[in-house]
C-alpha cells in the first residue's frame, strides 16, 4: 500500500480529469505551435502534462534577439498554463474531499458543494440544532475568525444519515433512550464524536458512590454501579468469568484483577515484555509524569502508573463490557475515543503515549501513519512511546512498520520482535520503546 502517498484519488476519477488537462493544453499549445515551430522546437512531443511545460523551456537558449517579443509572451503563458494546472488539480482535489465525505446522498444526483447543505436541510431539527452552525451572540471572533461556530460532529454523521437520525431520536430534556451499543457502533464507524443530545441518560438503580483510593485501584465495583442491559454479561462475577468461556472477547482477561492483570508490566522478561520500571528508568527521576494508554482495556496501566504518581487518561471502547465505567470505577480517567479521532491534547505535552495490541496491523496503513504522526505530535520532546506488543505478519514487520516508524522519526531505545506463540502461522509481536527526539 502506498501509505506515504496518502489518500489516493480512484484511478479511473483521475484519468478523466487528465484527459480534461489534456484537451485544455491541446488548445493553448495550439496557439502556441506556431511560435514554437518557428523557433525550431525538438520534434519529440510527450504525453506527460510536465513535459509538454518542460519542453516549452527547451529553445530558450537559441533563440535569436528578433523573438524576444514572443518568448516573452511565451514565458507568460507557460506561467499561466502551470497556474491553470495547478487550480485544477486544487478543484478536483476539492471535489474529491467533498465527495469522499458526503458519499451520494442524492441518489445518482452529482455530489457537488451545495450536497452538504442540502443534506442538512434535510435532516431532522434536532439533527440540524445539534451540528449548528449557531450564530455567536457577541458577533464575529477574532480568535476563530468566524461569526459562527459548528458544534463538533465527525463528517462521516453525514453519510451514516439514517444511523444519525436514529441516534437523535428522543424527547428533549427527557431520559436518553438505552442505544450505547448503537451509538458505539455508529461511533466506531467514523461519526465521532458524536453530536450532543438534550435527554438525560438513566442512572444504575441502587447506584452508591466509589471506593477510596488507593483502594479503588484494585476493587470490583458493585454490580450497581452500572446499567447492564447493553451488554451480554450481567455482572461483575461474569465479566470476571469470561476468561473460562470459550469465544472471542475483546480483552477477555481484563476484568479478573486477581488474574493476569495483576502481574501486568510488572517484571521484564528482556523480551516482549517490558516492566513499568525499567522503561521509567530511562528517564531521570520524576520525569515521566503524565500520558496516555491507547486502547488500555480495563485501566490497570494506569493503576499501576498512578501507584507511581503518574497520571494516565486511558481510552478504551466498551465492546461488549463497561470498560469506561470500571477504568472510572478504579478512579482513574477514561476516554471514550476510538483509534481514528486525532488526538485531543496540544502539541509537546505528554511524558508518555503507551498502546498494548491495539495499534497492530488491523489498522489502515495510511491511517496508522497519521496515527504515528499524531502520536508524535503530543509527545513532548524526549517523551516515550511505548508500543507494547504491536502485532503484524512475519513480512510486514521489515517491510511496512519499521519503516514507517523511522520514518516518522521516532528513535529507538529498544526494539523486540518475536514470534506469536498461540498460532502456527507467520505472526509477530513488536515491543519498542521510542522517544521523540530532542530536537
Ligand atoms: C540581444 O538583446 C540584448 C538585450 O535585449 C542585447 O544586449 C544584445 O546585444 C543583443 N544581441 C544581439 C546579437 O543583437
Ligand atoms: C507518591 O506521592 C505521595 C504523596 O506525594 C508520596 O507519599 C509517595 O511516596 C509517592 N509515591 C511514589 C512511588 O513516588
Ligand atoms: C527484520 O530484519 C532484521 C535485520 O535487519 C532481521 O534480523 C529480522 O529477522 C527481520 N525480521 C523479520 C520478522 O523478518
Amino acid at each position: 500500500m502506498g501509505s506515504s502517498e496518502g489518500y489516493e484519488y480512484p484511478k479511473k476519477q483521475r484519468s478523466t480529469t487528465r484527459m480534461k488537462l489534456k484537451v485544455l493544453l491541446l488548445v493553448i499549445l495550439t496557439n502556441l505551435l506556431t511560435i514554437y515551430f518557428f523557433a525550431g522546437a525538438p520534434s519529440s512531443f510527450h504525453h506527460d502534462i510536465s513535459h509538454y511545460t518542460n519542453a516549452l523551456s527547451l529553445p530558450l537558449v537559441s533563440w535569436p534577439n528578433t523573438t524576444t517579443d514572443l518568448l516573452s509572451e511565451l514565458v507568460t503563458t507557460r506561467t499561466q498554463l502551470a497556474a491553470t494546472r495547478s487550480q485544477l488539480s486544487d478543484l478536483h482535489q476539492r471535489l474529491q474531499v467533498v465527495a469522499g465525505h458526503l458519499g451520494r446522498p442524492n441518489e445518482g444526483g452529482e455530489v457537488d458543494e451545495d450536497g452538504g447543505r442540502r443534506l442538512l436541510e434535510s435532516l431532522p431539527e434536532e439533527v440540524r440544532l445539534a451540528v449548528g452552525p449557531h450564530a455567536l451572540p457577541l458577533g464575529f471572533s477574532p480568535r476563530s475568525g468566524s461569526a459562527s461556530v459548528y458544534p463538533s460532529v465527525g463528517f462521516a454523521c453525514l453519510k451514516y444519515k439514517d444511523d444519525l437520525v436514529q441516534y437523535m431520536k428522543y424527547e428533549v430534556g427527557d431520559e436518553c433512550p438505552l442505544d450505547d451499543k448503537f451509538a458505539q457502533r455508529l461511533l466506531l464507524k467514523g461519526c465521532e464524536p458524536l453530536p450532543r443530545r438534550r435527554c438525560r441518560p438513566r442512572s444504575p438503580e441502587g447506584y452508591v458512590g466509589p471506593a477510596p483510593l488507593p483502594e479503588s485501584l484494585w476493587q470490583i465495583p458493585p454490580d450497581t454501579s452500572i446499567i447492564w442491559e447493553p451488554y451480554t454479561c450481567k455482572s461483575y462475577e461474569c465479566l470476571v468469568n469470561r476468561v473460562k468461556q470459550p469465544g472471542f472477547y475483546d480483552c477477555k482477561d481484563c476484568f479478573n484483577l486477581k488474574g493476569r492483570e495483576k502481574n501486568r508490566w510488572l517484571s521484564d522478561n528482556g523480551k516482549l515484555d517490558y516492566s513499568i520500571d525499567w522503561v521509567l528508568k530511562t528517564k531521570p527521576p520524576g520525569s515521566i509524569r503524565i500520558g496516555l494508554d491507547i486502547g488500555g482495556g480495563s485501566g490497570t496501566f494506569a493503576a499501576r502508573m498512578r501507584e507511581r504518581n503518574i497520571t494516565i487518561i486511558t481510552t478504551s471502547m466498551n465492546l461488549d463490557g463497561p470498560f469506561n465505567s470500571f477504568i472510572a470505577s478504579r478512579g482513574l480517567i477514561p476516554l471514550h475515543m476510538s483509534v481514528s479521532q486525532r488526538l485531543p491534547f496540544f502539541q509537546n505535552t505528554l511524558d508518555i503515549v503507551h498502546s498494548m495490541h491495539v495499534l497492530s496491523n488491523w489498522i489502515p496503513n495510511t491511517m496508522l501513519e497519521f496515527t504515528f504522526y499524531d502520536i508524535y505530535r503530543v509527545l513532548r520532546p524526549g517523551g516515550l512511546l511505548w508500543l507494547d506488543h504491536f502485532f503484524c505478519e512475519g513480512p510486514q514487520m521489515n517491510q511496512t512498520y519499521a519503516p514507517m516508524i523511522d520514518k516518522v522519526g521516532f528513535r529507538k531505545i529498544r526494539w523486540s520482535a518475536g514470534m506469536k506463540m498461540d498460532k502456527n502461522r507467520n505472526e509477530w509481536y513488536l515491543s519498542a520503546l521510542l522517544e521523540k527526539p530532542m530536537t
